[in-house]
């Protein structure tokens, strides 16, 4: 993996897990790197450790916590006043909600965090994405979004909630979203994949609010047996940097290698229904 020019990355959920795996190997590529943190605090501890472990200095902190409609603008605004195209978006974010909780903007939390903030995100960036030669969008998936389906009738699970179900909804979305993105984006050098990271040992259930003891605790036993963040990162750093899939796009990766995604995500239909509902959900930021 190299880079024969500067790249700008923006990673998203750099302060732990895989992203921040993923963080400190594009540091260590002499990236230039935003790394997106909801909390200025553990930000900056991590800006720090990543500058100091990789002695790149072009690293910039910026704030947003991406389960506010809000907060995404204002950081898609702070990126456009700053730099003049981004060459490589990371949307890694993600948490797990055992128990419902609606965002500020009335979504449910896991539909939020996993799935809208990243679309939204992605289009406010659209202009800095085409100004690079060539683009890459990577959006973090997983294997649960083959049990995933998107109840339009009731996207916020306002009748009956299950952590699992809505996180599968999410990453569900995550895939159509990235397969939608590589059909419109034909033509302009931006490429759009997505990927599952494997079972990985990370700091997912720590930040579920609603995890109890007794979930930490199996969780804690089983995390000895799953991979580690930076085994877990190589995906994400291979469609970031590998030349073999400079032009890439439209696939589903698990360990490097494509591979068929669910049935369901590959509907056409289903993933524009998406998009036009997304765009209604996020419409006073798209269209300003
Ligand atoms: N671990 C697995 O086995 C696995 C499997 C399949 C897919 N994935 C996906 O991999 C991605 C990374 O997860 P991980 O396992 O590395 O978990 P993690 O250690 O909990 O990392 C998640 C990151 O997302 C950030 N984040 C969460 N909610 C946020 C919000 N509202 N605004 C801004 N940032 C937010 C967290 O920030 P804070 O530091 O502020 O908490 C953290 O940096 C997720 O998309 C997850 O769904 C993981």
């Amino acid at each position: 993996m190299y880079f024969n020019e500067e790249k700008i990355c923006l990673i998203t959920g750099a302060n732990s897990g895989i992203g921040r795996a993923a963080a400190e190997a594009l540091a260590r590529l002499g990236v230039n790197l935003i790394i997106a943190a909801r909390n200025k605090f553990r930000g900056e501890k991590t800006l720090n450790e990543l500058v100091e472990n990789s002695g790149n200095r072009n690293i910039e902190l910026l704030i947003a916590d991406l389960s506010s409609q809000k907060e995404i603008k204002a950081l898609a605004d702070q990126i456009k006043s700053k730099y003049n195209r981004i060459d490589i978006l990371i949307n890694n974010a993600g948490a797990y909600f055992s128990k419902r909780h609606l965002t500020e903007d009335g979504i449910e939390a896991s539909f939020a965090v996993n799935y809208l903030s990243r679309f939204l995100l992605t289009n406010l960036l659209f202009d800095l994405l085409k100004k690079s030669k060539h683009a890459r969008i990577i959006n973090v998936s997983g294997e649960h979004h083959r049990r995933g389906k998107i109840n339009f009738n009731n996207l916020n699970f306002d009748k009956k909630y299950s952590g699992y179900a809505a996180a599968a909804q999410a990453k569900l979305a995550d895939v159509l979203l990235i397969y939608e993105l590589s059909r419109k984006l034909i033509g302009n050098k931006i490429t759009a994949n997505s990927l599952h990271p494997g079972a990985v040992s990370s700091s997912l259930i720590y930040n579920d609010p609603d995890a109890g003891y007794f979930s930490k605790f199996f969780y804690s036993i089983l995390s000895l047996f799953m991979k580690s963040p930076e085994k877990g990162a190589e995906t994400i750093l291979y469609l970031a940097a590998s030349p073999e899939v400079s032009n890439v796009s439209g696939n589903y990766f698990i360990n490097k290698k494509a591979v068929l995604s669910s049935p369901e995500s590959y509907n056409k239909a289903l993933a524009q229904k998406l998009w036009d509902v997304s765009e209604q959900l996020t419409e006073p930021f798209i269209l300003s």
